[in-house]
């Protein structure tokens, strides 16, 4: 039995984990940049440092999901149901990690530690561009403008 699942799309984004996935709303941005941080040197975390660190991006996910979600209800956002699904599907997953965790089975919470590192631009890239397009887009009527180095 599979202890978790993230969302399907997690093995359709081929390249290899890309830090400049930027959104152009600057909160996202750092948000992701922290969280994938986090989730690589997790990673390869010793097992004594890996429990806290789980539950500490198990926490920073559940911070960056909820205001994604609340800018998602309060501009009304049209394509929101599979975002807030997805997003509830990675909490789910790391509630059943973190039981497995508790009763002494670290390897699903370390496997999920490794998928989140390659399901997170995938949902960038996916949703979450999709979103800060339409929030900025809201704001001041345009498209942002992305430079990359
Ligand atoms: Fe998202
Ligand atoms: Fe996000």
């Amino acid at each position: 039995m599979q202890a978790f699942a993230l969302p399907a799309h997690e093995s359709t984004h081929e390249a290899p984990p890309d830090l400049s996935l930027a959104t152009g709303h600057a909160q996202f941005d750092d948000d992701h940049d922290a969280l994938m941080a986090a989730s690589l040197e997790l990673r390869v975390a010793s097992d004594e440092a890996f429990d806290a660190g789980f539950a500490a991006l198990h926490a920073h996910f559940a911070d960056h999901f909820a205001t994604e979600d609340e800018l998602m209800a309060t501009h009304d956002f049209a394509s929101r149901e599979c975002h807030l699904d997805e997003h509830a599907a990675v909490l789910r997953s790391f509630d059943e990690a973190r039981q497995l965790l508790r009763e002494g089975r670290r390897e699903p919470a370390r496997r999920m530690t490794a998928e989140i590192v390659n399901w997170l631009p995938g949902h960038i890239d996916a949703l979450d561009r999709q979103l800060a397009k339409f929030l900025f887009h809201r704001r001041t009527g345009g498209a942002p403008v992305l430079l990359r180095r």
